[in-house]
């Protein structure tokens, strides 16, 4: 009898004593520490649960509770020294004014953080209508910088997840430098006709996943600079906006290898292109780009569905009739369905300079029910192995 009781009241100890343990590890932007009000600006508030939360010696959380908070700007860093999670079930809203932001390229930072979570299925709304309206950048090289949503920089083995990125006023999320981070349920939503606003731009990064995401926006759903190794985009729906790119590649000196890149089980709706690879010509040093797979997409009214273009010069601004120094090989386009908006469906163009090896085309489906002509496909400087595809799209023409 006694040793039983003496078990319960072991056992009723160890459960209150966890149970204070996960509250004290909690850091409630509006808790009286804190101060944070509904409506207001937290900027302060969260600036110090952060410092905190990272300073704990345990697994801690920065709480941000349901309900709308205006948010200059946020700069998390590490290193902590403990996993820590921030947790945002509200909707934080930044500045509609560039201007009053702190830092002109950045709203919300993560930097040098390992074992960062990040989830609560809240907003993180950048109010960006103003600046598109102001962005200039493509006709004006000294444009002003513009803040991007979300910059992940040096995050490593973290998880982001059930988030949404509304309204960005340049790209909404920036991952640089990162190592095994993966975006599970991170939704990005933004109106077709905004400017710039990529939804996630990977750039020099191991091991990232990006998974069950859903990308509305006006530029590319998710892109993928140099230096990338172990990329996988998987079950990803984008649309509107421009598609899925690997690149713009070769534009830049000693640009690092692209390796390992798949892309899987998506679906690209209405966007201008599809699964694309994207490279300069003339560009200043060799480049690698190799091992990217695309397979199981599902194309519904999209522009450009397969392309690979290695003479990507957007606004004249490169010698058009130099060759690319980017060597594209080893990759595959597989179980590609659906419709296309152009005739063009299929566009292999590859550089004349290094023409691409081992690549292949195989179950490839798409219609065009337009009146612009019939169904077809050019490829250049490639001889792709080609399984299962209709005549139209296996190479019909050269360019
Ligand atoms: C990658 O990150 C996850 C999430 O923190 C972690 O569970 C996993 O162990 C990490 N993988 C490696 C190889 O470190
Ligand atoms: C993301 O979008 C999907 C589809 O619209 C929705 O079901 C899901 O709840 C959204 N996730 C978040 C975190 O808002
Ligand atoms: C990407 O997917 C492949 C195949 O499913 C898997 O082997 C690999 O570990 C994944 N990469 C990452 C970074 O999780
Ligand atoms: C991907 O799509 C294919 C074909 O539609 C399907 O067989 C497979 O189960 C899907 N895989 C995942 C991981 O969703
Ligand atoms: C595609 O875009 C057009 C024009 O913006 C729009 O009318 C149509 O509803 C969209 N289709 C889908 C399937 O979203
Ligand atoms: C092509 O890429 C796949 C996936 O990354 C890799 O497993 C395979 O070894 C590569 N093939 C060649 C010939 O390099
Ligand atoms: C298909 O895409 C074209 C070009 O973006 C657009 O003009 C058209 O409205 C779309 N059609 C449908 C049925 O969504």
């Amino acid at each position: 009898m006694v040793s039983k009781l003496n078990i319960l009241a072991v056992f009723l100890f160890s459960l209150s004593a966890s149970k204070t343990q996960v509250e004290a590890g909690v850091f409630d932007v509006t808790s009286a520490t804190y101060g944070a009000k509904l409506g207001s600006d937290i900027t302060q508030a969260l600036a110090k649960a952060w410092t905190d939360a990272c300073a704990s010696l345990t697994t801690s959380k920065v709480f941000v509770p349901m309900g709308t908070y205006m948010l200059t700007e946020a700069s998390f860093k590490g290193p902590c020294k403990a996993p820590i999670e921030i947790q945002v079930q509200g909707k934080l809203q930044a500045p509609a004014d560039g201007g009053k932001l702190t830092k002109p390229d950045t709203w919300v930072g993560f930097e040098h953080i390992n074992m960062l979570t990040i989830s609560g299925g809240g907003t993180f709304d950048g109010q960006g209508a103003l600046a598109w309206k102001q962005n200039d950048c493509n006709i004006n090289k000294d444009c002003k910088s513009i803040a991007i949503n979300m910059r992940f920089n040096f995050v490593t083995n973290s998880i982001i997840q059930d988030i949404t990125s509304l309204d960005s006023k340049n790209f909404h999320i920036n991952i640089l430098g990162c190592n095994n981070v993966t975006f599970h349920r991170v939704n990005v939503t933004a109106p077709g006709e905004s400017i710039n606003t990529d939804g996630i731009h990977i750039g020099r990064s191991t091991g990232i996943n990006i998974i069950d995401a859903h990308i509305r926006t006006g530029d590319d759903c998710v892109s993928i600079g140099d230096g990338n190794k172990e990329i996988n985009v998987t079950r990803v729906t984008c649309g509107p906006g421009h598609g899925i790119s690997i690149g713009s590649l070769g534009r830049y000196p000693n640009e690092e290898p692209v390796v390992g890149i798949r892309v899987k089980n998506c679906t690209l709706t209405n966007t201008s292109n599809g699964v694309r690879i994207k490279t300069w010509p003339a560009s200043p040093s060799d480049g690698i780009a190799s091992d990217m797979h695309f397979d199981d997409i599902i194309m519904v009214n999209v522009s450009n569905p397969i392309l690979i273009d290695q003479q990507y010069c957007p606004w004249n601004q490169c010698k058009q009739n130099v060759p690319s120094k980017v060597k594209i090989n080893n990759v595959s386009f597989k179980n590609i369905k659906g419709s296309s908006a152009t005739p063009l469906a299929v566009q292999i163009v590859c550089s004349s300079g290094i023409p691409c090896e081992n690549v292949e085309l195989v179950d490839i489906d798409l219609t065009y029910s337009g009146n612009k002509g019939p169904l077809t496909s050019q490829c250049s400087n490639v001889k792709p192995t080609i399984t299962r595809v209709p005549k139209a799209l296996a190479c019909a023409t050269s360019a």
